[in-house]
């Protein structure tokens, strides 16, 4: 459960429960299980009934053009001021949302929308992101809203500190996953997803005091920098308070969540996604990882895989990498397994440089392609990894999906043949894989003869 500040000098619980109780009856909110009223259906209900008075679950119509129109909709107004109404199913004509039941995450999503877009934004804590992947990054964010709450004044993060000696040259960038990193400094970001350069590029406003640059040049408004320390909880995504935080904060717009829903029926049409019988997930980080982190084979990975799984024809492997070379191995070693994974572009071997997130050179691109494999990994019972700190939200994803009571998750990491690798330097890494490799084309080749000769 999320905590406040005791003796807060600015608000107490009772004042929080109190602004949750005004929100909801400014938004014409109730709360309650599971509507059970019957799903009113219709083109544009939201608007006919006036988006305020809704109380029942409802569906609202849409369609693939909506992927493309990235400004707030009706819809997202609504829905941001609605943090515990969720969407329950999705269609190629419509989607439905609910009141969602109470649980702790819910709770926590309250108060944490109470807090952002009630208290007065007189004071405001902000915090810089320090980009790097996405687990990095919304811990920043997590961590945050969670201090925000814990201090009872909104925070609005930033990443976007041109003129603030405090912050290197490295952090004065939009969100890693809003502009291109070649971009990063340019007068010219023709990658910016949108001016903000934040997450609100993809997901729902998470605070309602307006342009952080207003807020700088209005004297009347005190910014508490640089907050840290750990008040407030964990904020680690296997903690309901990190979930909440996240969740709170990833709540998709209408056209991203459009454009993840399109991304999604084209991946499972190119895959035959629903003729499986159960699926994998295979995680191989590797690109810029190779700056701290060693690559493994692809079949170090496939080794972790439980046996039964290998002798089912219909199972499939989801292989999540940023390396097209993981891709070629996979086919190249593994033809009878089923591969399945997005068509993209993606870094070939050390190609990538530092933290560059945009191999397609299109940020929303990969931010769909990431919330996709977030949703998609769901249908899978077996997580096998490596080092990295995604990882956690692809579990996190699975294990509150609920969808699989004997989820399972290997650490390649951690194995024998891990640890060989990781004991040359970094910069040994390479050619050591591609030693391995070179063996393995070998091995096959001699099987190959051996089984031809009897
Ligand atoms: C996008 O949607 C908004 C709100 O519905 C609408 O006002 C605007 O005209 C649309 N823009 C385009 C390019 O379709
Ligand atoms: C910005 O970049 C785009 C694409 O490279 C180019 O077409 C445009 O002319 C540039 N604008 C300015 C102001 O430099
Ligand atoms: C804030 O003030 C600066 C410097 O006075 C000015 O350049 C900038 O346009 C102002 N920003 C906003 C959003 O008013
Ligand atoms: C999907 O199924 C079709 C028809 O059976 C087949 O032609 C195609 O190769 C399959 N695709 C994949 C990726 O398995
Ligand atoms: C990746 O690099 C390897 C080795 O340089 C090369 O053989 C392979 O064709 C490349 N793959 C792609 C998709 O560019
Ligand atoms: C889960 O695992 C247990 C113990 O191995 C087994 O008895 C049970 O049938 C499994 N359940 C499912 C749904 O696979
Ligand atoms: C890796 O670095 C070490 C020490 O800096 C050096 O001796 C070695 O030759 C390097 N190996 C490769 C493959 O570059
Ligand atoms: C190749 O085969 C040899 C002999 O069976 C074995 O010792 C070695 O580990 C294999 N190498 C790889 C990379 O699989």
């Amino acid at each position: 459960m999320l905590k406040q500040k005791k003796n807060s000098p600015h608000l107490n619980k009772a004042v929080v429960m109190c602004f949750v109780m005004v929100a909801m009856t400014l938004f014409g909110l109730k709360i309650s299980g599971k509507g059970g009223g019957a799903v009113l259906s219709a083109t544009s209900l939201v608007q006919r009934a006036g988006l305020r008075k809704l109380t029942k679950p409802f569906c609202q119509s849409w369609s693939a053009t909506d992927a493309n129109n990235r400004s707030l909709q009706p819809f997202d107004q609504w829905h941001t001021h609605h943090p515990h109404w969720i969407v329950t199913s999705e269609s190629e004509e419509e989607f439905c949302v609910e009141p969602a039941g109470k649980s702790p995450i819910i709770r926590d999503m309250m108060l944490l929308y109470a807090n952002q877009f009630l208290s007065s934004c007189k004071l405001v804590h902000t915090r810089y992101q320090w980009g790097s992947g996405w687990s990095a990054d919304f811990w920043n964010i997590n961590l945050g809203l969670v201090h925000g709450l814990y201090y009872r004044v909104p925070c609005i993060i930033t990443n976007w500190e041109e003129n603030d000696p405090h912050i290197g040259f490295e952090r004065t960038h939009p969100w890693n996953y809003a502009a291109n990193k070649k971009d990063y400094g340019q007068e010219n970001q023709t990658s910016l997803v949108c001016e903000a350069g934040d997450t609100t590029c993809y997901f729902l406003p998470y605070h309602g005091c307006g342009p952080i640059d207003e807020l700088k040049n209005d004297s009347s408004i005190k910014l508490l920098q640089y907050e840290e320390g750990n008040k407030g909880g964990d904020v680690s995504i296997w903690t309901d308070e990190g979930w909440s935080a996240y969740s709170f904060v990833s709540r998709k717009q209408l056209w991203f969540r459009r454009a993840v829903f399109d991304y999604k029926e084209m991946f499972k049409r190119e895959n035959n996604w629903s003729e499986k019988s159960d699926c994998t997930v295979m995680h191989v980080r590797r690109a810029d990882a190779i700056f701290e982190r060693h690559y493994y084979p692809v079949a170090f990975y496939v080794e972790m895989i439980p046996e039964e799984k290998l002798n089912d024809p219909n199972h499939y492997v989801f292989l999540l990498t940023d390396d097209s070379s993981a891709i070629e191995e996979a086919h190249e070693f593994f033809p009878n397994i089923k591969w399945a994974y997005f068509n993209r572009p993606r870094h070939n071997i050390t190609s990538s440089g530092w933290e560059d997130h945009t191999p397609s050179g299109d940020p929303a691109l990969e931010v769909i392609a990431i919330m996709s494999a977030f949703d998609l990994v769901q249908d899978c019972s077996t997580l096998i990894h490596g080092p990295t700190g995604f990882m956690n939200y692809i579990y996190a994803y699975m294990l509150r999906s609920g969808q699989h009571i004997n989820l399972t998750k290997y650490d390649m990491g951690s194995t024998a043949s891990a640890n060989r690798m990781n004991a040359v330097p970094l910069n040994e890494s390479v050619p050591l894989l591609m030693k391995i490799l070179e063996e393995m084309r070998i091995n096959k080749t001699a099987a190959q003869k051996f089984s031809e000769a009897n």
